[in-house]
């Protein structure tokens, strides 16, 4: 039996090693890779600033999550100066079914306890997936600036995935964060796999 919080073996738990839409790296132009980076920076700094507004009373994950809204602007920043460094343009937001997938799992209306907990284990889930997504571009890159690039935002993805989790075992019971994670990467699982059927890519 696997302790998913713990398991190193594959990234930070998740029970299939891949996200299907990263495989084909070498079809994507770095323009792609780029735009696809950014808004997934802006989505996370726009998510933390969410869950601050939402639970302002919860001092600790407002002091800890404040930092991470700074942390992911500036990520947000550093891939614009890649943009512009190469002369390339910021695209357009893609449809990410991945996240909507995700959203149909969570419980939004029962208890509020619930909705924290999965609140906060989805956003885990997203931190532990673009962490996953930069270890791939840290090692399947041919610029070995690049290649640098992304070992440092996976070492952060890794961090915020860590700071989730550890907020949702603050403010809820440790068996019941362990039981719902669990849960949530079964069924992450089984939506990976259903989009690697379908065959979709990020484009
Ligand atoms: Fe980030
Ligand atoms: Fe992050």
């Amino acid at each position: 039996m696997s302790t998913p919080l713990t398991d190193t073996k594959n990234i930070l738990g998740l029970q299939l090693p891949t996200d299907p839409r990263w495989v084909d790296l070498a079809g994507m132009s770095l323009e792609e890779i780029l735009t696809d980076h950014a808004w997934c920076e802006q989505k996370a700094a726009t998510s933390c600033i969410s869950l601050i507004q939402r639970y302002s009373e919860k001092d600790k994950l407002v002091r800890e999550l404040s930092p991470i809204v700074t942390e992911e602007w500036g990520h947000f920043r550093l891939v614009i100066a890649e943009l512009d460094k190469r002369k390339l343009r910021l695209g357009k937001q893609r449809k990410d079914e991945y996240v909507n997938a995700l959203m149909v799992f969570q419980n939004k209306g029962g208890h509020q306890e619930d909705v924290l907990l999965d609140r906060l284990l989805i956003f885990a889930l997203i931190e532990a997936r673009s962490c996953e997504r930069f270890k791939r571009l840290s090692e399947g890159l041919d610029d070995e600036y690049l290649r640098n690039f992304y070992r440092r935002f996976m070492e952060s993805e890794a961090g915020h995935y860590r700071l989730f989790i550890e907020l949702a075992d603050t403010y809820l019971n440790k068996d019941k964060v362990r039981k719902r994670w669990e849960e949530w990467l079964a069924y992450e699982a089984d939506l990976m796999q259903r989009l690697e059927v379908r065959g979709d890519r990020m484009h």
